[in-house]
Order: C-alpha cells, then sequence, then structure tokens
C-alpha cells in the first residue's frame, strides 16, 4: 500500500470508530495535514449525525465548509466529543510530535478541550523514542533569536521555517537533532521560554486512542 492508502485507510477507521458513538448535538475537533484531509472528505458523508466541527486551521476551517459541514469558534461550543488529527510521530505512550503543517497551537487547544484524542496515522510515523522528526516550535517574531539560543542550550539546532506565518501570525523553529527521553518534561522547559507560543510536543495531553495504518491493517492503540 502507498502512505496515501494507509493515511485513507486510518481516515476511514476513524469515521468507523466515531460514528455510532456521535450525536445530534456532537461537535468534533478536526486536526491539520493530509490525514486530516482525508478524515474530513470521509467525515461528510455522516455530516448529518452530528452538530458541527472545531477546527484547529483556517486550511481546515475551509475544507470542511466546503463540504458544507458546520465550523464554530471554540469559544461557542461547550465541549468537543472527539477530536481527530494525525501526527509526525508517535511512541509506544501516544505521546505524539505535531505541527509539521505549522497548526501546533490550535492544535493542541483543540486537544485540550476533547472529551477523546484519537490520532490517526500511518506507520511511518511510529518511533520508540521522539525526536527524529525536527521539533517544531511556534514563537513571536520578534523573540524568534532569543527562543533559538534557549534551545541550544537544550541540546538543540532549531532552524527557521522560512517563508511560514502560522494562523497566528507567528513563526516556527524546528529542532533538530532532539533525544527526546522524557516528553513532559521537555514540553514544559521549552514552553517556559519566553517568546514560545507552543511546542509541538504532545505529552502533557496524549492521544487516548492511535488508529495506526499498516500494510496488514488499521490497528488500534490505546
Ligand atoms: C499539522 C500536524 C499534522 O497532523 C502532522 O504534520 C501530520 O501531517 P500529515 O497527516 O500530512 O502527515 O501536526 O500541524
Amino acid at each position: 500500500m502507498t502512505q496515501d492508502e494507509l493515511k485513507q485507510a486510518t481516515a476511514r477507521a476513524a469515521i468507523d470508530y466515531i460514528s455510532p458513538r456521535l450525536e445530534a448535538d456532537s461537535i468534533v475537533g478536526v486536526g491539520t495535514g493530509s490525514t486530516a484531509n482525508f478524515f474530513i472528505d470521509y467525515l461528510a458523508e455522516v455530516k448529518g449525525q452530528f452538530d458541527g466541527t472545531v477546527a484547529s486551521s483556517e486550511a481546515s476551517a475551509e475544507r470542511l465548509k466546503a463540504h458544507g459541514i458546520p465550523v464554530y469558534e471554540l469559544n461557542s461550543v461547550d465541549g468537543i466529543q472527539f477530536y481527530v488529527d494525525g501526527a509526525d510521530e508517535t511512541n509506544p505512550a501516544l505521546e505524539l510530535i505535531k505541527g509539521g503543517g505549522a497548526a501546533l497551537t490550535r492544535e493542541k487547544i483543540v486537544a485540550a478541550c476533547a472529551e477523546e484524542f484519537i490520532c490517526i496515522a500511518d506507520d511511518s510515523k511510529w518511533v520508540d523514542t521522539l525526536g527524529s522528526f525536527p521539533l517544531p516550535v511556534e514563537v513571536i517574531p520578534m523573540a524568534r533569536s532569543l527562543v533559538a539560543r534557549e534551545l541550544v542550550k537544550l541540546g538543540g539546532d532549531p532552524v527557521y521555517r522560512q517563508g511560514v506565518i502560522t494562523d497566528n501570525g507567528n513563526a516556527i523553529l524546528d529542532v533538530y537533532n532532539l533525544k527526546i527521553e522524557r516528553p513532559t518534561a521537555l514540553e514544559d522547559a521549552i514552553n517556559n521560554i519566553t517568546g514560545v507560543v507552543t511546542n509541538g510536543i504532545f505529552a502533557k495531553r496524549p492521544a487516548d486512542v492511535l488508529l495506526l495504518g499498516t500494510s496488514t491493517g488499521v490497528k488500534t492503540i490505546t
């Protein structure tokens, strides 16, 4: 199977997972990226079964609206039943690296609101130890050099993601060469650097369920 076919299979599995549990007033949080895009396309098939969505990016909001799926502001909903999103890496504890699509801050906010966070990923994302994928860090633009120097002190090699401005108007530093043995501690340490908006380690709020697309089928890992 191609990587896209694996992504499609895991996105389809997410629909199969949530659709029996959806109710007329359910709100679904929707992530960002190519796997999330497949999920959005399949979600359109069941759009009569729930109230609407909260999107983690402008791009996902546009795709949802194009399918006629209602998109709400997070501040106008009482809660989110499911959050479905991809990842750049996942370890066996379902701690993630996210933010390859620069949407990490809104993704982390929506995940924090969700009763259940379902990660959908192909098996190229499965790792024992996080950190092979460069860790995205969203920073306030004027603090970019300050934050970069602090990230070097933590053992990383930050690289400015040229030409990318997040939906929040900020910059992204991608941090190479981090071997993330203690994800929660590093998530806290980086978030404590002045000028950091958030970083792409999702360990304090990991996924609850991973639907991992493999050549022998989609595995459900909790
Ligand atoms: C966007 C993300 C994505 O979930 C992550 O980059 C995975 O993307 P894809 O499904 O295209 O592989 O965190 O900020």
